[in-house]
């Protein structure tokens, strides 16, 4: 048994999250992390909400609100809505903590002491008509590597390389359209080269694993080719000071928004450990180097965790060609594993809010139900390729997959038992074929569960609801029901009415980390608590360090039952059931059309 870090994406902060962020890494780590509780690992699930950069002031500007009231507003709503989601985050924090800023400036000055930052002057671009900093990512032009159009300010992604404004060709602000005058101005960068032969030996090294996605560990071994030193500070006054003397009072100059968001997955490690009342906790998930770390994220984050955060853990722990030792932290473990997913695309096009084409997390869990939209996201969602959300096909695998396999089942032979026994009915003898579906059921927490733990959740709930399709035929073939007539079949109609409840229970242990609400909903039917799939809560918290008070998710995941079969118990009361799942209308399609004006 492993500790086990599932490091989360930090959903930014500046409006709340469609669909296609949640598809990305919400599901996939939540999915991941629950099932490997049930196995047994010590699980740390962690993220935040990405609360300072450029985004956020231009997205408060626009709202009427400072920065602090927009991050406020939004970090709340985000929380909810993770939460709805069931997304079981041992905590779910954010980065205007007191906690946060204080491990970003201790990790900047590990960095800083070993020698890895570099003061350079540089160009930063100024807006002529409002003389304010016009950030990397509002700036775009052609690329001067691949020569692609639409290359921002920060990045490319057409050839995913990182890119320096002023280096791209005929540069134009996005906001206004108009050509940035660059000034100089004093930086701090990351000394990337100097890290670059520690970077492409860890990359070695877990490309031989085998583990990492082919795309994912390609693409981060292609970035190391045109590695350069990158500004980690900028000129902006919202985000973390510059803990140096003449830097921290200069209200100008802040750490550069990725510096300090990556850096997340350790200080909420570090809060989550403080709060429980074990503050070094925190170390069995970071400075053992047996335990494992996963990432989730959308692809667009890739370079920020297989590049810049495993830079910013090598130079602190002093593992790069200029040497060094690490301070207080010690020695941080890289990732294991960079498990990005690709794109969700929304009815064949690109999400985008100011073009209506979305659906917002809330508006989703307003009108469906929170498990039919995980089943959409493991079973059709962007895993390794990219894919499309569409309403025809949303409301097709909710009623022919959910409602018609796995609700059929539940509902079947729950009804069966309720009508003919009141209760769980004893086993009689089995018969070889009782024994074959009995068998297969079991065989599912092996497969399934090996699938989950290779990050291949559309393989996972194929085969687990490929044993529910099996179930469903032994029923369809033993015809239970057609054994009410004659008391003396009464025990072998109990057996087969046992061995279908008995695999119901398996397969609803097998399905929970995919669908943990209707989990909690198919074991009450059958007698249970319904607590078999642990939920997270919201919590008002006051800040650790003095500052103003917020919400975090949390919650008690220890309760989640083990990976294998339960044994049901004879004489267990089951009554008439409610079906599990909603069957939506085919109305829904045309209605969910006509809100995004198609
Ligand atoms: N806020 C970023 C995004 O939405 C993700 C940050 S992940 C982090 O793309 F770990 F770096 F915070
Ligand atoms: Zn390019």
């Amino acid at each position: 048994m492993s500790n086990v870090l599932s490091a989360v994406a930090w959903p930014y902060a500046n409006g709340p999250r469609h669909i296609g962020h949640v598809a990305g890494f919400g599901v996939p780590s939540d999915v991941f992390s629950r099932y490997m509780r049930m196995a047994g690992h010590d699980v740390l699930m962690v993220s935040g909400t990405d609360e300072h950069g450029t985004p956020i002031l231009i997205a408060a500007d626009e709202a009427g609100l400072t920065p602090q009231e927009l991050v406020d507003r939004n970090h709340r709503l985000i929380a909810e809505d993770l939460c709805a989601l069931g997304l079981t985050y041992d905590l779910y924090t954010r980065t205007t903590t007191r906690n946060h800023h204080a491990v970003v400036q201790e990790l900047f000055l590990g960095v800083y002491e070993n020698g890895y930052f570099v003061e350079q002057t540089a160009y930063g671009a100024i807006s002529p008509s409002t003389g304010r900093t016009l950030p990397d990512r509002y700036i775009e032009g052609t690329c001067p590597i691949c020569g692609a159009d639409g290359a921002r300010g920060d990045q490319c992604d057409n050839c995913g390389n990182q890119l320096d404004p002023h280096d791209l060709i005929n540069p134009k602000s996005k906001i206004n359209g108009e050509t940035p005058e660059f000034v100089e101005t004093q930086h701090f960068f990351l000394d990337l080269p100097a890290l670059a032969e520690a970077l492409a030996a860890w990359l070695d090294e877990r490309e031989k694993t085998g583990l990492w996605r082919p795309n994912v560990i390609r693409f981060s071994q292609n970035i190391l080719k045109e590695i350069r030193p990158r500004a980690m500070t900028r000129d902006i006054d919202w985000g973390i000071a510059v803990p140096l003397e003449g830097w921290r009072e200069n209200p100008t100059k802040k750490l550069y928004v990725w510096f300090d968001a990556v850096i997340g997955y350790l200080s909420a490690s570090i809060e989550w450990a403080r709060r429980s009342g074990k503050p070094d906790a925190w170390r069995e998930w970071w400075n053992d180097p047996e335990a494992l770390s996963y990432y989730f994220m959308g692809k667009d984050n890739i370079t920020f965790h297989s590049q810049i955060w495993p830079a910013e853990l090598l130079a602190y722990a002093g593992k790069g060609a200029k040497g060094g030792s690490p301070r207080e932290y010690g020695e941080l473990n890289l990732p294991t594993e960079v498990v990005s997913s690709e794109f969700l695309t929304m009815e064949g096009r690109k999400f985008s809010s100011s073009k209506k084409v979305v659906i917002y997390v809330r508006d989703l869990l307003a009108r469906y139900q929170a498990d039919a939209f995980r089943y959409f996201v493991a079973a059709a969602g962007p895993e390794t390729n990219d894919s499309d959300f569409t309403w025809a096909e949303f409301v097709r695998r909710t009623n022919d997959e959910l409602v018609a396999g796995w609700g059929n089942l539940v509902n079947r032979t729950a009804n069966l038992i309720a009508k003919n026994f009141g209760e769980i009915p004893p086993r009689g003898e089995l018969t070889d074929q009782d024994r074959a579906v009995l068998d297969l059921v079991e065989d599912a927490f092996a497969t399934v569960g090996g699938l989950i733990a290779q990050h291949r959740q559309k393989h996972a709930i194929g085969e687990a609801m490929r044993a529910v399709g099996e179930v469903n035929r032994y029923l369809a073939d033993t015809e239970p029901w057609k054994l009410a007539k004659d008391p003396a079949d009464a025990v072998r109609m109990g057996t087969i009415l046992h061995v279908a409840a008995q695999c119901v229970a398996d397969l609803n242990l097998v399905l929970s980390p995919f669908l943990p609400f209707s989990a909690n909903e198919v074991d009450k039917v059958f007698g249970g608590a319904g607590e078999i799939a642990p939920m997270p809560r919201i919590e008002e918290v006051d800040d650790l360090d003095g500052g103003p008070g917020y919400p975090v998710i949390t919650g008690d995941y220890s309760t989640a039952p083990a990976w294998r079969r339960r044994p049901i118990t004879a004489g267990t009361p089951v009554a008439k059931p409610t079906p599990i799942f909603t069957k939506l209308d085919p109305s829904v399609v045309e209605e969910e059309l006509a809100r995004l004006g198609q």
